[in-house]
């Protein structure tokens, strides 16, 4: 029997994809449609003999949380679990915090997914590849290729040391033996910190995979790369949730074929791939697409242009606005006549390996231009430009702005 972990973080984390992550936990923001966790518990799914999915972070329970958890459960038939870390105890503290839970029922091996990148998730293949090349004893990660040659970037900081052009994809297999390294990381811990302060328990508690356990274990030779040729890319910054649905909206032609927008008779124009939810009203003379999401309940007028877009629930996009590399928040209009455009920051076209670098906020004391962002109910008037400007929530904007943090 399997299980499979899904770390969320927390509402400390997720500070790249403000002021999205202000209305919704991180985890929880649509890509391509549905939440972003929805793509990792649909791939453990798929797997036979799949016992149950734990989500472990350190979000205080929330309704939304409750929500998602009891209709996923339903929609994919898996049992689906949170487990509250009582502070942030890091990648490994949070597993290890909770192993008896994770092992009871015994289960033979185990997946561990950060939730923040998004993936075709090869997890048969990974099982297959530790059934070929590791034993009981040995741990098994995701790898990707990055092209340093084709990017401005030096090699990626992940996995640390030992390799340089394979990227640690956060995506991991793991047999119960995984607890006893954790655990001599925890004892070690424990005894550098105990005396040291009133909060060295806590401290020995806080475990990093990467850093902490993944050195010693590459090491000793117990630790495998299984490389992938699918798709992969990190999910930090809200100009990487666009690059994400894009991914995984044309993942949706083999998997998801019925969530692929089609033109129907006397209906918007779409081109390429789009999402519409169901609820959505959108005028006929609408044209959407490529890579558009659309949310709930969302109203888009006559002749309104959107590209490169996620459009949140409630939102409106009055007649003739056009919306091009940009998330409109929750609740929030666009007026008539109006343009919200941003700058991508996908990375080369042409490079099948090539991924999304995390792109600082600011460079040389300016605004790096970036996606716009729209935060929840903001009203942008008729007739006015914003460009590569991230606009917080609740604001009425009077007039046209470029390069900003409208604040
Ligand atoms: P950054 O670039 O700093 O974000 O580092 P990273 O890419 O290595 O990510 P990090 O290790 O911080 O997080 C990887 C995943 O684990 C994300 O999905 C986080 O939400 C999650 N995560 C990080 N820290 C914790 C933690 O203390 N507890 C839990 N449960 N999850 C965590």
């Amino acid at each position: 029997m399997l299980k499979a972990v899904i770390l969320i973080g927390g509402p400390q984390k997720g500070t790249r994809f403000r002021p999205l992550s202000f209305e919704v936990p991180k985890p929880l923001f649509p890509v391509a449609g549905v939440p972003m966790l929805q793509h990792h518990i649909e791939a453990c799914s798929k797997i036979p003999n799949m016992k149950e999915v734990l989500l472990i972070g350190f979000y205080q329970p929330n309704e939304e949380l409750n929500r998602f958890i009891s209709s996923v459960q339903q929609d994919l038939k898996v049992s689906v679990r949170y487990l509250q870390e009582y502070a942030a105890l890091g990648t490994g503290g949070g597993i290890y915090h909770f192993r008896d839970q994770i092992l009871s029922g015994s289960p033979e091996a185990f997946f561990v997914m950060n939730a923040d990148v998004c993936s075709e998730f090869p997890l048969q293949d990974m099982l297959n590849f530790q059934k070929e090349h590791g034993d009981a004893h040995s741990f098994i990660i995701l790898g990707t290729t990055h092209s340093p040659a084709l990017t401005n970037q030096p090699p990626t900081k992940k996995p640390g040391t030992f390799v340089s052009d394979v990227i640690n994809c956060g995506i991991y297999l793991f047999t119960p033996d995984i607890f006893e390294h954790i655990g001599a990381v925890f004892q070690k811990n424990q005894k550098e910190l105990i005396d040291e302060q009133s909060n060295g328990w806590l401290r020995a508690e806080v475990i990093r995979l990467e850093q902490d356990i993944f050195t010693t274990l590459a090491g000793q030779g117990k630790l495998y790369v299984h490389k992938t040729d699918h798709f992969w890319s990190q999910i930090k910054s809200a100009g990487s949730a666009i690059y994400a649905s894009r991914l995984y909206l044309n993942q949706y032609h083999k998997t998801h074929p019925e969530r692929l927008a089609t033109r129907r008779d006397g209906g918007a124009e779409i081109r390429g791939n789009v999402y519409i939810h169901p609820t959505a009203n959108i005028d006929p003379t609408a044209v959407l697409g490529p890579n558009v999401s659309i949310g709930t309940g969302v109203t888009i007028g006559a002749g309104v242009r959107v590209r490169e877009s996620i459009v949140l629930h409630g939102a409106t996009l009055q007649d003739h606005s056009c919306v091009l590399n940009s998330i409109v928040g929750w609740d929030s209009t666009v007026g008539k006549w109006s343009r919200v455009e941003g700058t991508p920051s996908d990375p080369n076209p042409n490079d099948p390996y090539a991924k999304i670098d995390s792109e600082t906020l600011f460079r040389d004391g300016k605004l790096t231009p970036s996606i716009t962002i729209l935060g929840c109910d903001v009203t942008i008037p008729s007739e006015v430009i914003i460009l590569n400007s991230i606009v917080l929530p609740h604001k009425d904007l009077n007039r046209s702005f470029k390069n900003q943090i409208i604040l």
